[in-house]
């Protein structure tokens, strides 16, 4: 578990910053450069087009990786786009997942709203988590100045606990493995019962969670590129024909209770972890509200079914 510090600088601003918060944690410090690191006659204009036209041409990417854990600085100055090319293309070829990235982003003045959420986007899509974002300003601020600020981000970051250690990516997977689960018990619940409101209900409950299988499948597709193909075996009941009791039936409630609970408050976490993606966040809102929903009419036949079975 390493935090590594990523730079891109041609002015030499980023570089500095990057220096200190290498030096304050001991970690590594990794330079990214292309074509303009070099400064060649009209860069700013050809740097300035490359932007516009979201170009990432050619960039020579430090012979850097990362392991579950890992925290990674990435330090990179305000080009007035949404891209800074190497940095944009180094974010984009590189395995993110388990590591929790922080944002350094240096300007001379202001703007950069598009860049960082950009970059969000692309650290996020790699599998990482963002840790924070900070951005510096460069403006009558000597050398020695930016370090110490470098020095003082290093502590912060030093400070924060270890990040998540599951990508956006992972969290879907183990979502959907949870709800097509749900699907079957409630389907078994169905057929275990004779009871023909139970039966109505569960019948809706096993149908909802299919609806949620439905729209995590397509945010893992938004993320992923591929559907997912849920592998886990459905947790099969000992003799599904056999219809149950009313202690059985409280058992296989107390679960179903138990897996709501655990599944909206699993997506109220991951729309806070990844509030930088509006659709993350919107997503997993309504399917938090969906499960409490879910939690609260089980539990309700619980208490109900609890009472009845407890009378003499
Ligand atoms: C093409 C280009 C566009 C820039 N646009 C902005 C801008 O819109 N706002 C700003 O505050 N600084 C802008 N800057 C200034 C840089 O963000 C700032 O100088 C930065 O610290 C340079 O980082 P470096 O020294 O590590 O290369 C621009 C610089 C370049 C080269």
């Amino acid at each position: 578990m390493t935090t590594k510090t990523v730079f891109y600088s041609v002015m030499g601003h980023s570089r500095t910053v990057a220096e200190g918060v290498a030096s304050e944690l001991n970690g590594p410090l990794f330079g990214l450069s292309d074509r303009f690191t070099a400064r060649p006659s009209g860069w700013k204009r050809a740097a300035r087009r490359a932007v516009r036209g979201f170009d990432l041409a050619v960039l020579s990417t430090p012979n850097v990786s990362f392991d579950r854990g890992d925290k990674l600085v990435l330090v990179f100055p305000y080009w007035n786009g949404a891209i800074v090319p190497a940095v944009s293309g180094f974010v984009r070829s590189v395995g993110l997942a388990g590591v929790t990235v922080f944002l350094v982003m240096m300007r001379r003045l202001s703007g950069g709203d598009e860049l960082i959420s950009q970059l969000e986007d692309d650290v996020v899509r790699q599998g990482g988590t963002i840790g924070g974002v900070f951005s510096l300003r460069t403006l009558w601020r000597v050398p020695q100045r930016l370090r110490s600020l470098g020095s003082r981000l290093g502590r912060q970051i030093g400070g924060k606990a270890q990040g998540a250690l599951l990508s956006l990516q992972e969290l879907l997977e183990g979502a959907i493995e949870e709800e097509v689960e749900g699907h079957a018990r409630y389907l078994q619940l169905v057929e275990r019962t004779t009871r023909k409101r139970l039966k109505a209900t569960f019948r809706s409950l096993s149908a909802d969670e299919a609806a949620h299988v439905q729209m995590l499948q397509q945010l893992y597709r938004a993320y992923a590129g591929i559907v997912y193909e849920p592998h886990r075996k459905a947790t099969a009941s000992s003799s599904p024909e056999k219809v149950l009791d009313d202690s059985a039936l409280l058992q296989e409630l107390s679960a179903s209770v138990e897996a709501e609970r655990k599944a909206f408050m699993g997506y109220r976490a991951i729309a806070e972890r990844y509030s930088s993606q509006p659709d993350v966040v919107r997503q997993m809102l309504s399917l938090a509200h969906s499960d409490l929903q879910h939690y609260r009419d089980v539990k309700g036949m619980c208490n109900v079914l609890s009472r009845r079975h407890s009378k003499p």
